[in-house]
């Protein structure tokens, strides 16, 4: 077989990786451009990059951050989370999101979430609600989005603030608003697996001035002027702090690289859209295998692809890894519940239970999904699949 793509960790055996970034020439040359200016952070190139993410988003504000681990952060701190506060948070999920919330001196507090799209549980934040709950923190799990509506009309009800993790989610629709738009506050992740990528990189978008202005300080340390502004005007090193803040910037290279693959942002989803389409059809009549169809995928940036293992597949999931694995296909879990790290033990509560995300735990399996996967990698894939089910 001829190989195209090739493993992230130069395992020669990989036919099908589980991921590879889209990176273009026009990607080169935006990082080159950027390269060109002595002003390297702080720039023209983010505020660029910030106006066209709010306009993608359809938010009125959009803050460049270092990753979307500190947009969190940062999200959590402008709406004053503090110790003795609680935030719900699903169950599945990555560490990022609880780490957050922990950074904040908060308990993260797990919800359950659904058998049949992984997104978390209207009835399980409803149980975990008390009088120390401050936010709820849901995550698009996979790129589909949760039901904002209910997630809304409860934050109303119980007087709590939402920060949406929308790591999974750029290009997500929920009832014709983009995602990140229903809380006070929306977290994008530009990690290299993601749907569009800075190597490293985060957004925060918010409709909110004054949360928008808190957050735009609190990157930079909490320092109230710009570089530019310090150098425009009077003594530059005469800047005062308004708060504590951190170094949480992004810089003009990934402003630029950020900039240039926004551009062709909807035509990769649409490529990862087509891609689950055709997983879809295919698996659809496989004894054993439990698909997450979404009926709205034009709506979904299909971030992940998600199929569940029944107990009539031949396999279980971990062997069906392994025997895929032996067959050159990388897959993966997303992800391995919070209740089940040691570290996290005496850290994170719940008042609900955990059964739905710990039975799936053992069942699901992420397969392999990129915006130039070829059909003859799907087609390794399923008929891989396929051939171990008698
Ligand atoms: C659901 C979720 N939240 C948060 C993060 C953190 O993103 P970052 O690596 O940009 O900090 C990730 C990253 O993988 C994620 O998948």
């Amino acid at each position: 077989m001829k190989k195209i793509h090739t493993d992230a960790f130069e395992n020669n055996s990989i036919r099908v990786p589980f991921v590879v970034p889209n990176i273009e020439p026009s990607d080169k040359y935006a990082i080159e451009n950027a390269l060109k200016s002595n002003l390297l952070t702080d720039g023209p190139i983010l505020k660029e990059f910030e106006k066209a993410f709010s306009k993608f988003t359809g938010s009125k504000y959009a803050i460049g951050v270092s990753n979307a681990t500190s947009a969190l952060h940062l999200s959590l701190k402008a709406l004053g989370i503090e110790k003795g506060d609680e935030v719900i948070i699903p169950n599945i999920t990555f560490v990022a999101t609880a780490n957050a919330v922990l950074y904040t001196g908060a308990t993260p507090v797990l919800a359950d979430v659904n058998p049949d799209d992984l997104n978390i549980s209207i009835k399980s934040i409803q149980e975990n609600i008390n009088k120390k709950t401050k936010a709820i923190l849901p995550v698009h799990f996979a790129g589909k989005s949760c039901d904002m509506l209910k997630i809304k009309k409860l934050s109303k009800q119980n007087n709590l603030k939402i920060i949406e993790d929308c790591a999974h989610a750029i290009g997500t629709n929920f009832n014709k608003t983009h995602v990140g738009n229903f809380g006070q506050t929306g977290c994008f992740s530009f990690y290299p697996t993601k749907n569009l990528t800075t190597f490293e990189g985060g957004m925060v978008i918010t409709n909110s001035k004054k949360i928008a202005s808190k957050i735009r300080n609190m990157r930079n340390h909490g320092i109230t002027k710009s570089l530019k502004e310090r150098f425009s005007k009077g003594y530059p090193w005469d800047f005062d702090m308004s708060e504590l803040g951190y170094n949480y910037r992004l810089d003009e290279i990934r402003s630029s690289l950020g900039l240039n693959q926004l551009k062709r942002l909807q035509k990769m989803n649409k490529l990862r859209q087509n891609a689950c389409a055709y997983y879809n059809s295919q698996l659809n009549d496989v004894d054993g295998i439990e698909l997450y169809i979404d009926p709205q995928l034009k709506n979904n940036s299909c971030h992940l692809y998600v199929i569940k293992i029944k107990k009539n597949y031949d396999l279980n999931r971990n062997d069906l890894f392994r025997k895929l694995l032996k067959k050159g296909i990388r897959t993966s879990v997303h992800y391995k519940p919070l209740n089940k790290f040691n570290f996290y033990k005496s850290k994170l509560k719940t008042y609900s239970s955990l059964s739905s995300s710990n039975n799936l735990y053992s069942k699901i399996l992420s397969l392999p999904l990129f915006p130039q996967i070829t059909k003859h990698e799907l087609d390794l894939v399923i008929n891989t699949i396929k051939k171990f089910q008698s």
